[in-house]
């Protein structure tokens, strides 16, 4: 008798332990979740899916496999390693219980991660050092990598970049030769026909205030500039923020070596 009851204990401790937390799975993916696959999980946009009404099994599963990385996407990989084992079920628990998104229907951005600090830097061809360029056979491109003096004194002397550092990418399309290839010049680089936008990194402080753990780059924001100088609409700040997030040995930068390096 004694047995059975301490039995019937054990099992029901089991289904408690292992029951989803729906409220923190709600907590969760209002605050970081939400930026791409939306609250309810109608995604922001045709690249991210939704995750609305999907099972919660096949979800955990996923966010297992982009957790260990043997399922590759360096965004949702730099997410899902953030998460626990608890997380996961609770969010997985929160998409399975929401109502599939009608066909069509896409999320807002949200209003703290689509807002960003970062200013076109009007005089950089005259005050940053071009630091580096590559190109990019699949997309066509070429890019030019610029550092402002603040990113590259600390680079240089090997701290890491302080508030104040900022930097800016050109984005040309490459000339085609007459079968569509990228033509290059004598530097090895495609030869740069058309300026299609930019990119941009700043670190000032209070940038990161309104932005939440998972995705947070310390004092950093991101932002994409048109060719007439201005934010270009439909850019998903979230994005930014998760794929630089692993490099928080580096500034959240990629091309440290090449900025450390320049003349
Ligand atoms: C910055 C945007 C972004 C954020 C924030 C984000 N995701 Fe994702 N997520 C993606 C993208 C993009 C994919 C598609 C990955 C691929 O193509 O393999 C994806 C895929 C997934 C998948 C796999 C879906 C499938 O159909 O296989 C799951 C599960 C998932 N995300 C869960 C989450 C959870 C949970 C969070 C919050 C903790 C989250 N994501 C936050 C962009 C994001
Ligand atoms: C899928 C991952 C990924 C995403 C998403 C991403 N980046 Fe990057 N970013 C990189 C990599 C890799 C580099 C290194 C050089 C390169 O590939 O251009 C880089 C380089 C940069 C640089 C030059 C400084 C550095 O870190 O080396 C800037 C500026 C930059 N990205 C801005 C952005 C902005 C703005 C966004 C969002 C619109 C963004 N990035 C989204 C991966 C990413």
């Amino acid at each position: 008798m004694k047995r059975a009851f301490a039995l019937v204990i054990a099992f029901a401790t089991a289904a408690f332990a292992q029951a989803a937390d729906l409220d923190a799975g709600k907590a969760r993916v209002s605050k970081v979740c939400a930026a791409c696959h939306g609250e309810t999980g109608s995604s922001v946009s045709d690249a991210i899916p939704n995750l609305a009404a999907q099972k919660a099994v096949y979800l955990e599963a996923q966010l297992k496999a982009l957790k260990d990385g043997s399922r590759k996407n360096p965004v949702m990989n730099a997410i899902a390693a953030q998460l626990s084992a608890e997380d996961i079920a609770n969010v997985a628990a929160y998409f399975a219980a929401q109502a599939g998104a009608p066909a069509g229907s896409k999320s807002a951005f949200l209003p703290n991660l689509a807002k960003t600090g970062v200013t076109f830097p009007e005089n950089y061809r005259n005050t940053f050092t071009k630091y580096h360029t590559i190109n990019f056979p699949a997309t066509k491109q070429v890019r030019y990598y610029y550092a402002n003096p603040a990113a590259v004194a600390a680079a240089k002397s090997g701290k890491s970049l302080p508030d104040g550092s900022e930097m800016f990418v050109e984005v040309h399309a490459a000339k085609l030769d007459a079968e569509g290839k990228p033509v290059s010049g004598s530097d090895g680089f495609f030869v740069a026909e058309k300026l299609l936008f930019y990119t941009a990194m700043a670190r000032r402080a209070g940038l990161g205030n309104d932005i939440p753990d998972m995705l947070r780059n310390e004092d950093w924001n991101y932002a994409v500039f048109t060719t007439d100088k201005q934010h270009r609409p439909g850019v998903n700040q979230a994005e930014c923020l998760a794929c630089h997030k692993p490099l928080d040995k580096t500034s959240y930068t990629f091309t440290i070596k090449q900025i450390a390096d320049s003349k």
